[in-house]
């Protein structure tokens, strides 16, 4: 399996804090946010991997992560996003990378408590289609939301106004090499994006999504809200080592 993290966009909503940097740049607690996706990454088995990045400060990643050899790599794989075309848009050039192999996609302001290992192991054992995580949040309305009927998701909603469930999409998806040619039917949203949320409904409606709830605490870090609140959970879980 490959890995592809996605930290491109323009962080807007961390605005000033990424005017002169990118967000995945931007501190949680005691490391750059971008390496936790990463860690995330290389401790599921996944060696292998793509960053997917842009705006003024891509150089910064390079300098930052150079090969990999913080994280026991030997080899990273960069990519160059044209402006803000969305999360589907920054899949799309991992294209050529994934050769049709299946892909394990983690969005890079996406911060996990425990191992993903065991959901990866979930999608290779599964062998084609789809898998995402899902996790209660208190606030779904803030992203993908799962609607599920006798324990199977038949939609997804970006950010809805009357969430279904209580769960959020994590940023966290398993693709098998269709996901290429799904990305390439789709039309921006009205955001003026192309959304994994569209590309998961995809999988949806051929029946091949599965899912797994996710345990330990889950967080985005892209509004200043949830910024503050990644430091902290990772903080906690620092000093309880
Ligand atoms: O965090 C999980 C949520 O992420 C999901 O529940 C939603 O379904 C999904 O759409 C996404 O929602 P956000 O609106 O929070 O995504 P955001 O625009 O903040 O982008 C998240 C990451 O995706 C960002 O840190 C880097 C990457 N990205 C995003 C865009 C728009 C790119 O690489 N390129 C892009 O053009």
């Amino acid at each position: 399996m490959k890995g592809i993290v996605l930290a491109g966009g323009l962080g807007t909503r961390l605005f000033p804090l990424t005017k002169i940097t990118n967000k995945h740049l931007l501190p949680i607690y005691n490391k750059p946010m971008i390496y936790y996706p990463i860690e995330m990454m290389v401790d599921a088995g996944i060696r292998d991997i793509l960053i997917v990045t842009g705006g003024k400060n891509a150089g910064d990643f390079l300098r930052l992560l150079g090969n990999g050899k913080e994280f026991g790599l030997d080899h990273i794989n960069y990519a160059y996003q044209e402006g803000e075309g969305g999360i589907a848009a920054a899949l799309s050039l991992a294209e050529f990378f994934a050769d049709r192999k299946p892909v394990c996609v983690i969005l890079g302001d996406n911060i996990f408590e425990h191992s993903i290992a065991e959901y990866v192991e979930n999608f290779k054992k599964q062998g084609s289609g789809a898998r995402i995580l899902l996790k209660e949040v208190p606030d779904p309305q803030r992203f993908g939301v799962p609607e599920i009927r006798d324990d199977k998701i038949v939609r997804i909603v970006e950010k809805p106004e009357n969430p279904d469930s209580r769960y959020a999409v994590t940023g966290v998806y398993m693709y098998d090499p269709d996901v290429f040619e799904f990305i390439k039917t789709l039309k921006p949203s009205k955001r003026g994006e192309l959304e994994i949320t569209d590309v998961n409904n995809c999988y949806i409606e051929k029946g091949r999504m599965r899912y797994d709830i996710m345990d330990g605490w889950w967080t985005d870090a892209g509004t200043f809200e949830s910024l503050l609140r990644a430091s902290n959970l990772v903080r906690r879980n620092f000093e309880e080592k």
